[in-house]
């Protein structure tokens, strides 16, 4: 990650600057020193080119002299509407822009600590490379930017400000890693060791393997992965921050009776490592994106980790069902019948809908076993959800207005950005079967709905919300704090829902 430290305010003597430019505001100490110090380049540069502060604007001076390599003017609108969400694209501009230095100051007086911090997270957020396997870049062609430091007299308060930050940036970036990797690499084995590594942070892992599944009666889940040469995994990851201290979910009382200090929020992620559509077998063009059809669990296990990182004040547990959905002769067929844990038969018409039935057993585990004070899935689920919102918006679908609402607002906050979507018994009775108690797909005609509807099959009527994430958990084009490639879309998102709503 890039390496992010404070100073106080002072003009630097090499590399390069960014100054922050405001609407309706005296420019601050730092741009004057270094106007001064350039014989007046700042305010030449800034007339010559007519400069407006506006958010996402910026200018830039090559070689201004002072010893400095550039000088980048970032506008940031006016000061009093500057909210973190501003101030966050501007890190990320800026980190955008200085790309070829391998170091930069930037002079945040002008910011609160909290802005200054949300700063800090979107210069983070956007300098993310996935290059593991790249062995013969030209060092020329790659990003140099390592070391961003920010300049203000409040920087001790600022540093505080970004010890909170820095985890959720951390789990940013351990989603993306997850999501980027190719799926010869990361098989449910692999991506279960991944959560393993998590107990370092203080998480407890669980993981289940295909004879604990099968015990469990996990016929949905199986069912899928049956096709495939590499195992199924469940992880279930603990985090008690609420009660003090790892416990396996509860706490003991002096009279030896379990009982929970909190009722624990659940995170479920759809960890398809690779989606070939099984039977139903996909179209080779633009399979390969499959590789990220376990973004879902990706954002649950970043999420865990951000939780952990900040110590967060709540009880929550992840879970990740993890399977390979792979075409072959002991794979599942178009017709099959399976059992789910929960006791309802699936008719299973389309082995690509297969995100559905992962998710139908551990739903069913979550709320039988865990007791939470809601449910919140997180899937790659359709195609028909990109049809629907595109790559903007993520569709929600919940069982609970107030936790529907409250997931539109933390959206807003962090720019991973919601919007509701319907349910209704009339979509629900699409998927009425035949011989079963439900087949696996409807008609193409609201297609992501009806999935929904499948889930909510398995929740049992528990506080429960769905977020259909097919559309925006891969990027094909650079965004201000996500560059293109796994966006880890979420992770921030539950992370904001989870400290505005739930932490004591
Ligand atoms: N993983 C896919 C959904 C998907 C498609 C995510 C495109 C991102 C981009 C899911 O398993 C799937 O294949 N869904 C089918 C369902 C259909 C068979 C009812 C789909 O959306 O086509
Ligand atoms: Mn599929
Ligand atoms: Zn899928």
């Amino acid at each position: 990650m890039l390496d992010i430290s404070f100073a106080r305010s002072a003009l630097p003597k090499s590399g390069a600057l960014v100054l922050l430019a405001e609407e309706e505001g005296e420019p601050d100490a730092i741009r004057a020193a270094a106007d001064h110090a350039t014989g007046g380049a700042v305010t030449r540069a800034l007339e010559t080119t007519e400069f407006k502060p506006r958010p996402g604007k910026s200018c830039t001076i090559l070689a201004p002299g002072a010893g400095l390599s550039r000088i980048v003017v970032v506008g940031i609108g006016k000061r009093a509407e500057l909210k973190p969400r501003t101030a966050e694209e501007a890190g990320g501009a800026i980190a955008a822009a200085l790309q070829r230095e391998p170091a930069a100051a930037v002079a945040a007086a002008q910011l609160t600590p909290e802005l200054a911090a949300a700063l800090a997270a979107g210069a983070a957020l956007r300098s993310y490379r996935f290059d593991r396997y790249r062995t013969n870049e030209k060092p020329e062609d790659r990003p140099k930017l390592a070391k961003l430091i920010v300049l203000s007299p409040d920087h001790t308060r600022i540093r505080d400000a970004w010890a909170a930050l820095r985890p959720v940036v951390e789990g940013v970036h351990l989603a993306r890693d997850l999501v980027s990797e190719p799926a010869n690499v990361l098989n449910p084995a692999e991506l279960a060791e991944r959560c393993r590594a998590l107990e370092t942070l203080g998480l407890k892992v669980e993981v289940l393997g295909p004879r604990e599944l099968a015990k469990l009666g996990f016929g949905a889940l199986l069912g899928v992965s049956q096709g495939s040469a590499n195992e199924p995994r469940m992880v279930v990851m603990h985090w008690n921050g609420a009660s003090g201290g790892v416990t396996s979910g509860g706490v003991t009382s002096a009279r030896g009776k379990r009982a929970r200090a909190t009722r624990p929020l659940a995170f479920v992620g759809k960890g398809v490592t690779f989606d070939t559509g099984g039977i139903s077998i996909k179209p080779a063009q633009g399979m390969e994106d499959m590789k990220f059809d376990m973004a879902g669990a990706g954002t649950v296990i970043g999420l865990m980790a951000a939780l952990a990182g900040r110590q967060a004040r709540v009880d929550a547990i992840g879970l990740v069902g993890l399977v390979e959905n792979m075409p072959s002769g002991t794979a599942q067929r178009p017709g099959d019948v399976v059992k789910t844990y929960s006791g309802q038969t699936v008719e299973v018409i389309n082995t690509d809908a297969e995100g559905r039935l992962v998710l139908a057993d551990v739903l069913w585990y979550t709320q039988e076993k865990l007791d939470p004070r809601c449910i919140i899935d997180v899937a790659t689920l359709t195609g028909a959800m990109v049809i629907s919102l595109g790559h903007d918006y993520a569709g929600v679908f919940s069982n609970d207005d107030e936790l529907a609402q409250r997931l539109h607002a933390a959206g807003e906050a962090t720019g991973e950005k919601v919007w509701r979507m319907p349910l209704a018994e009339s979509y629900d009775k699409l998927i009425k079967s035949d011989i079963a108690d439900m087949k696996n797909v409807a008609g193409r005609p609201a297609g992501a709905i009806t999935a929904a509807q499948f889930l909510q099959r398995f929740v049992n009527g528990k506080p429960w919300a769905h977020l259909d994430i097919a559309g925006t958990a891969w990027a094909t084009k650079d965004n201000a704090v996500v560059p293109k490639g796994a966006t880890a879309f979420g992770v921030r998102l539950l992370d904001r829902l989870v400290a505005e709503y739930y932490e004591s």
